[in-house]
């Protein structure tokens, strides 16, 4: 008998300040249609000042936690991907843990940048499928408006902030018949990382090199190219190891940095944009937040159903990416 780790539940969080396209118009020289054109971003949210990636994080893990049937006593870890904690120690998770009055297990942070939650939810089914841990909280969560020169047009309109959880439990895998794909749970995930393009997306500064957080730098048109070509790699992948087709697979749920890389991995699998989770119209780029933020949307507006199979992939900073393959 094998464990599979099961989506339990889902939860979001969106701070209260809508930011559009039109206010940017007042900050910087752009356009809506300039960022409509090359995003398809048309509005995004903006924690408040005193608003920290905690604070959300715990919002969108209280959501969770509500819709799972479970107690804070059932929770034995806290795994949270962040590129944007509190501070710079100790980790979100452990805020988290401690606000939502979890009292034992494992609690950190993750950090690959947009890949985060795909990285955590990896690591999370590893700790579950090994044995080490029954029910973990996975939230991605990001304040990347801390981490924006305001005043630079190139990155300003991209970034947003928000967090999103889900919980994942274990499962003993004995309701699958011959296919054990048919089998709910995380089936397979897959991470990469190419450390000799870190500079193509950064920030200018960090605790032991300037002392300062510093802002995101981007080299907007390379990025792009390898997110283009490291997603169609890694869903290709995702389809060889399961041994399946796109025909398979009921929803593609993507990073949402940018639509016209979200429609070239629809395209490359041959899929129907209504068949694709697309939010980065109303969320903008919220980095690892991104995924769980558009699965929680699209789970309670019924689009997202049980024992629908998804396609999770997600291609940032390092650069890292990765992909996952979940029967909802
Ligand atoms: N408004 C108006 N004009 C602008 C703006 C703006 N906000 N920003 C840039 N421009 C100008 C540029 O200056 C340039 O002008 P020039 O031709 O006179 O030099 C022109 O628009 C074209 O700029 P490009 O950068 O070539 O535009 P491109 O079509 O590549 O689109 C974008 C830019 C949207 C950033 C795109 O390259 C992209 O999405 N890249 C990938 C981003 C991404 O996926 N990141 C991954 C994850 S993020 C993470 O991990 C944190």
């Amino acid at each position: 008998m094998s464990i599979n780790s099961i989506i339990l539940s889902t939860g979001s969080y969106l701070p209260t300040k809508i930011l559009t396209n039109a206010d940017l118009e007042k900050m910087v020289d752009t356009s809506d249609e300039w960022i409509t054109q090359r995003s398809g971003i048309k509005q995004r949210h903006i924690a408040a000042d005193n608003e920290t990636t905690g604070d959300m994080a715990i919002a969108a893990a209280q959501n969770a936690l509500k819709d799972s049937g479970l107690t804070p006593d059932d929770i034995d870890g806290v795994i949270v991907a962040t590129t944007t904690p509190d501070r710079t120690f100790p980790s979100v998770a452990v805020k988290v843990q401690a606000e939502l009055g979890i009292k034992t297990g494992l609690a950190f942070d993750v950090q690959a940048v947009c890949t985060g939650f795909v990285y955590a939810l990896s690591v999370a089914d590893n700790f579950i499928k090994l044995g080490q841990a029954k029910n973990i909280l996975v939230i991605g969560a990001e304040k990347m408006s801390s981490l924006l020169d305001w005043t630079d047009r190139t990155t300003c309109v991209l970034f947003a902030d928000g967090a999103g959880a889900v919980i994942l439990q274990a499962k003993e895998n004995n309701d699958v018949k011959e296919n054990k794909l048919d089998g709910q749970g995380i089936h397979s995930t897959h991470l990469y990382a190419n450390g000799k393009q870190r500079d193509m997306l950064q920030t200018s500064g960090g605790v032991s090199t300037t002392g300062e957080r510093g802002v995101i730098e981007m080299q907007g048109r390379e990025v792009f190219k390898y997110a283009v070509q490291y997603m169609a790699d890694v869903v290709g992948e995702v389809l060889t190891h399961n041994n399946i087709t796109p025909e398979d697979i009921d929803w593609l749920v993507p990073h949402q940095a940018n639509i016209r890389i979200i429609e070239s991995t629809a395209k490359k699998l041959n899929m129907d944009m209504d068949q694709v989770v697309a939010t980065v119209d109303h969320h903008g780029n919220t980095s690892a937040a991104s995924i769980p933020l558009a699965l929680d949307e699209a789970v309670r507006s019924g689009k997202i159903k049980r024992g629908q199979m998804l396609l999770i992939e997600a291609m940032g900073g390092g650069l890292t990416w990765g992909a996952a393959l979940v029967r909802f």
